[in-house]
């Protein structure tokens, strides 16, 4: 089949880590005998540098115009990049934000599993990294404090800020529908990541929750407020297979979960609307300090076209053999920098595509 991917290398290791990623979906493509056709969308940085603007109406129309899109990263150092001069609203993250309100991209699923091969890498106590943990957040992307309104404004001979946080039953309804649907192929539990002791908009998304888990039986759903999250993550990640929250504490959680499993740089993740279309990008950031280098780790960008694969063109062999080919080579203790350990060879950002992409098409996995 032809599938249209939409590429947004954007900045720092972007186009890098994007270039391997297609190179293991060019693999898959040879193996099955699928064809990926590729449009270049500039998008943060790049395109403030070309266009003075974060996200252009091309980059957006390009965008819906493919079945789905494989982003790298966007943004640049904040304390010395000309982009952080501009103000908040042209710098390249309001390019990101622009791009997930533009898609309607509302869930963010974000996994956290460790590795066995990495265990040695996971900060927690050796018994937690030993029994592992595999779980998944799904983050509301375009609503709550990120969109609501915000301004300063001088009030009562103070300067002072404001920021909303809003959310209405329909966006906290679809979103946990995905949360929920995405548990029915896991272990069946969702844990719902709220502040409902003290806001309204957290008691809000514990009743409309409560409603979807109501047509799903099978499912057990727990609450669990998020400062003892943020502590249960480091505690004890193995109680967890679903977690759902709003915008904000699902950026920081997620960070946290990232953290545990040693690289952040193994992970991928998917922003999905309400049909299959969706933007997949590795849950680290733009790393400018080696951009360029050819050091990179590209894992969690070739797993991300992994769950693109998987979610927005329905193909899950395909998408298992991404993921099958990163263990095997893992296994075999190829390593980028920042997964290094001893004993093992390091290889660069290109070889390790190269592995990948190889593994892919031997066909073994
Ligand atoms: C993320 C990032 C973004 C966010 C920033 C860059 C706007 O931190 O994807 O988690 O907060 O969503
Ligand atoms: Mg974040």
């Amino acid at each position: 089949m032809d599938f249209k991917i939409g590429c947004i290398p954007g900045d720092g290791i972007g186009p890098e880590i994007v270039r391997e990623a297609r190179k293991v979906l060019d693999a898959v493509g040879e193996r099955f005998s699928h064809r990926f056709v590729y449009t270049e969308i500039d998008m943060g940085g790049c395109s403030i540098d070309k266009y003075g603007i974060p996200l252009t109406d091309e980059a957006i129309k390009k965008s819906l115009e493919s079945d789905a899109v494989l982003m790298g990263s966007v943004g640049g150092n904040t304390a010395t990049s000309p982009w952080y001069k501009l103000p908040p609203e042209k710098r390249p993250e309001a390019g990101l934000l622009g791009i997930r309100k533009a898609l309607k991209l509302f869930a963010n699923l974000r996994p956290s599993f460790l590795f066995p091969e990495l265990k040695a890498a996971c900060p927690l106590r050796e018994q937690v990294a030993e029994a592992g943990f595999d779980f998944i957040m799904v983050r509301e992307l375009t609503g709550g404090l990120y969109f609501g309104e915000r301004y300063t404004k001088v009030i009562d001979g103070k300067e002072t800020a404001v920021d909303t946080l809003i959310y209405n039953e329909d966006e906290i309804r679809r979103v946990s529908k995905k949360a929920f649907e995405i548990a029915e192929k896991r272990r069946k539990k969702v844990t719902l990541v709220d502040k409902a002791n003290v806001l309204d908009s957290s008691r809000l998304w514990r009743k409309i929750t409560a409603q979807t888990a109501a047509e799903y039986p099978d499912i057990e759903l727990d609450y669990m407020l998020v400062d003892n999250a943020a502590m249960q993550i480091v505690k004890d990640p193995a109680q967890f297979d679903v977690v759902l929250t709003e915008n904000m504490f699902g950026d920081i959680l997620s960070d946290e979960a990232a953290q545990i499993t040693g690289s952040i740089g193994m992970l991928p993740s998917a922003s999905l609307n309400e049909t299959k279309f969706g933007l997949y990008e590795p849950s680290g950031g733009s790393a400018p300090d080696i951009a360029g280098l050819n050091i990179a780790n590209p894992i969690a960008t070739v797993l991300s076209a992994a769950m693109m694969l998987k979610y927005s063109f329905d193909l899950s062999e395909e998408s298992a053999a991404v993921e099958e080919a990163v263990k095997a080579v893992m296994a075999e203790g190829i390593r980028t920098g920042d997964i290094m350990s001893e004993g093992c060879r390091k290889v660069s950002t290109s070889e390790m595509g190269d592995y990948i992409a190889g593994k892919v098409k031997e066909g073994k996995c």
